[in-house]
């Protein structure tokens, strides 16, 4: 018999969980054997002592248990997905995975919902009219075979241990864990039934890290845990000193992610598209991939691919509009050159103008004019802030005022 209670003490008496004590956690939680208090306690303990690799497996690996494993048989092609630590005006998932599928592999992409001050892929995709991104595994296979690419949500099938989990780390201010991020991030991807995974991990003040160090230990750990489930991981530092590409929001950044699909995206986040693809291309052993990025954009191959997507999963890409009553322009307060931006303020403003009434507006949003060491003279427009809501673009419009210096 397992007493939870001295589970709860390992930690910090030295001492490491074994596979069944772990499974026992994991799942007695699940089944509610395990209640709130009790697994706060057992989460703080972790947060506080961490776990080591061999029980950070262990953990991915009862997660991965909580559901269904998917497998996917007779696909011509390197199954592989993309998942990035979060920033501001991230889209590049809904660009990269389209290319990929262009290029030859296939991928199959569970996302998550906003988290803090970032965007969440899977409200970005929602804001198309009819988007279901919340599709049984069946119909997700289907359309992974059949398009190439399917973006969903986590449903109860996929790792729901990690669901309850996360929701209480969430209230509980356990997130930062590196061995509860890892098993978290890891579970879900493991899951998908990839032969590999590129990681975008984010640094800078519009990240979760802040240094390019603690993004190359948590890039270390989670490739790690990918080897011991025989999935390749490579991942990448990117920059989030700044918001990426020119908007954020929801529908702006699915307008602006269309741009990008038909040639005419932005220098920097394009940079960042090409450079995850080359990594991606690499370990599905496509040669010449920055060509053949390029290629199927401009063919539109790789556009054509997004809206079978959107198609496939019920959305009317057609029917997509950025109308909003309402805009708030940000000037320059005097001339220089834009020395710092502080991007994570940025983020809490875009999901602030993004509740209206109890909803989402999914037409709110910012698009940016300016960025790092940009020259501007006063009275230059920085950025704009758009809604359908003048009270809370006022209220975003005090976020921002004094999110840039210029010097
Ligand atoms: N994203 C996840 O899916 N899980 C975490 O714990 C952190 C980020």
């Amino acid at each position: 018999m397992i007493d939870f209670q001295e589970l709860i003490k390992y930690k910090k008496n030295n001492k490491f969980y074994s596979s069944k004590e772990i499974s026992f956690i994991v799942q007695s939680y699940l089944n509610d054997e395990i209640d709130d208090k009790n697994m706060t306690l057992w989460l703080k303990e972790i947060f506080e002592y961490g776990m080591n690799i061999d029980e950070t497996v262990l953990y991915t690996e009862s997660i991965i248990n909580s559901g269904e494993k998917v497998e996917f048989d007779n696909l011509d092609g390197y199954v592989i997905d993309k998942h990035s630590t979060g920033g501001v005006g991230d889209k590049v998932s809904l660009i990269l995975g389209p290319i990929l599928v262009a290029c030859g592999c296939f991928v199959p992409m569970v996302v998550g919902r906003h988290l803090g001050h970032t965007g969440g892929t899977l409200d970005k995709l929602e804001s198309i009219p009819g988007y279901n991104g919340l599709i049984d595994l069946d119909k997700f296979k289907k359309i992974v075979k059949k398009v190439g690419i399917s973006i969903i949500g986590q449903t109860n099938e996929i790792c729901p241990a990690d669901r309850k989990i996360y929701s209480l780390r969430d209230k509980t201010n356990t997130i930062a864990s590196l061995p509860l991020i890892c098993g978290s991030i890891m579970s879900k991807k493991i899951s998908e039934g990839i032969h590999g995974l590129v990681l975008d991990i984010k640094y800078g003040n519009g990240a979760f890290l802040e240094t390019k160090k603690e993004g190359q230990r948590l890039g270390e750990l989670l490739s790690l845990i990918g080897k011991n489930f025989n999935v390749d991981v490579k991942y990448l530092g990117t920059d989030m000193t700044q918001p990426l590409g020119n908007f954020s929001g929801l529908n702006c950044e699915v307008i602006e992610s269309i741009y990008c699909l038909r040639g005419r995206g932005p220098d920097d986040l394009m940079d960042v598209v090409f450079k995850l693809g080359r990594v991606a291309c690499s370990l599905a052993k496509i040669d010449n991939s920055k060509q053949k990025m390029i290629d199927v954009i401009n063919n539109g191959k790789a556009y054509e691919i997004f809206e079978k997507m959107v198609y496939e999963h019920g959305g009317d890409i057609n029917s997509i509009n950025c109308d909003y009553t309402d805009c708030i322009e940000i000037k320059a307060y005097e001339s220089g050159n834009i020395k710092f931006i502080d991007t994570k303020k940025i983020g809490d403003a875009v999901n602030y103008i993004n509740k209206l009434k109890g909803t989402r507006d999914n037409n709110s949003g910012a698009e940016f004019f300016k960025k790092n060491n940009d020259k501007i003279s006063k009275g230059d427009v920085i950025l704009r802030l758009f809604s359908n809501d003048l009270n809370n673009l006022k209220i975003g419009e005090r976020l921002v005022r004094e999110s840039y210096i210029i010097k």
